[in-house]
């Protein structure tokens, strides 16, 4: 997959261990989504978050991804291609930087996205939000996602599973 038509306005490329810095500096101004999903970040759960897969997933279908606008990372997403079927792809992450929030950017990110996709045969995107963020539950509701009303409990929080048909 060339991640690089995945915006027709940001620079996109996989990022890795040389980028944690400045992935940990955006996400850690970003609190009240570590209130919902703790632990805070560190630069430890940055790495971990890197490597880890879905179950029957391999590395080759995972993208973490940067987004940048000039040398700014802007935003930070972990995608998964295929996931959990073959015409769906799954975010397991999704961020922006504080100070660029609540201009738009976000949603022309997920925007681009999903015509990328769909040019590319994909049939959905799935996702999960935190029960009771309100900031990602508005979000991901105003950019066409829909709960499919399964739910995952972990021990800190429960997972509302949503989905958006490309
Ligand atoms: C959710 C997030 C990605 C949105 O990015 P963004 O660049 O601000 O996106 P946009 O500007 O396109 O849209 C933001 C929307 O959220 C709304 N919003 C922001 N803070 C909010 C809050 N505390 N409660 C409810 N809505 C909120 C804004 O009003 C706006 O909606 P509107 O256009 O209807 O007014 C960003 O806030 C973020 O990174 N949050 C922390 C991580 C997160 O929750 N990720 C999603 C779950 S994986």
């Amino acid at each position: 997959m060339d991640v690089s038509r995945f915006s027709n306005r940001y620079l996109v490329r996989r990022v890795g261990e040389n980028d944690i810095e400045e992935i940990y500096a955006l996400c850690g101004g970003n609190e009240l989504y570590y209130k919902f999903c703790p632990p805070f970040v560190t630069r430890q759960s940055i790495a971990d978050d890197m490597k880890a897969l879905p179950p029957n997933k391999e590395a080759f279908d995972k993208y973490y991804l940067g987004y940048y606008d000039g040398d700014k990372l802007i935003a930070v997403m972990d995608f998964i291609m295929g996931f959990p079927d073959e015409k769906t792809a799954f975010i397991g992450f999704f961020m922006t930087d504080a100070s660029v929030q609540n201009t738009g950017i976000g949603s022309r990110i997920i925007r681009d996205l999903c015509s990328c996709l769909r040019d590319n045969g994909l049939a959905r995107i799935r996702l999960g939000w935190v029960k009771g963020n309100p900031q990602a539950g508005h979000f991901w509701r105003k950019n066409g996602f829909a709960e499919t009303g399964e739910t995952y409990g972990t021990d800190n929080y429960t997972v509302v599973a949503a989905q958006r048909v490309l």
